[in-house]
């Protein structure tokens, strides 16, 4: 029970949200995307954030320490897996580059192999044991929504590593001809709100 159930307001359990962003663009439609959804988010989340252009992420080298050690052993992430281990939600914030994600998020995605080591080699069930919701922002320079699209589908088989679930995805598209962005941003910020509503505890 939490301190508001006899005002009978809604109560929230404080949840903590991992927003990972994969764009270099501090203002452009990715960083807008979030901030929309970050600011959807009741008042007393507590929010972490991994830029990933901000440092450099090694990549996986496939070592396959992580298929007996309960760890990575290229630490440039240790700091990141404990944020991901203890979120309840999980935002991935991108651009789409080539039909895939840009090379520092795609590093951050492939150092997830530590955790399909212990699910599918150590037998770990779950990997992670906090459940996690997820959401996925991508922003497009073209119309077509295959983009998007094909980053859903390289998230999706990632997030059950993860034990996240995919609760909701925005691809806004047209960035590179300033298509408006009023509705993604409606929609970025009803992912944010959805993620507390009583359907995801
Ligand atoms: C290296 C690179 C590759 C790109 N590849 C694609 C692509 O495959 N499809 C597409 O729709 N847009 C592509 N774009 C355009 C970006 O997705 C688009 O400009 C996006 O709005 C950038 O968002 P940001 O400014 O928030 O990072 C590419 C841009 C770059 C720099």
């Amino acid at each position: 029970m939490c301190a508001t159930t006899v005002t009978n307001e809604p109560c929230y359990e404080k949840k903590r949200a991992l927003l990972i962003f994969g764009s270099p663009h501090a203002d452009g439609p990715t960083a807008r995307l979030l901030a929309a959804l970050e600011t959807a988010l009741p008042p007393g989340t507590i929010v972490d954030r991994f830029d990933c252009f901000a440092q450099p992420v090694l990549p996986c080298n496939d070592c396959r320490a992580c298929r007996r050690l309960d760890r990575c052993v290229r630490p440039d992430l240790d700091g990141f897996y404990l944020l991901l281990e203890r979120a309840d939600f999980l935002v991935f914030a991108t651009p789409v580059y080539n039909l895939s994600f840009p090379a520092p998020l795609k590093a951050v995605i492939d150092r997830m192999q530590r955790y399909w080591s212990a699910r599918f080699i150590r037998g770990v069930r779950p990997p992670i044991a906090k459940k996690k919701q997820a959401v996925l922002l991508t922003a497009a320079g073209t119309d077509g929504p295959e983009g998007g699209e094909l980053l859903e589908r390289q998230l999706r088989p990632v997030l059950t590593i993860l034990n996240a679930s995919l609760a909701a995805a925005v691809h806004y598209t047209g960035a590179d001809s300033g298509r408006e962005m009023a509705p993604s941003l409606e929609r970025a910020a009803s992912a944010g709100r959805m993620l507390y509503a009583p359907q995801n505890p």
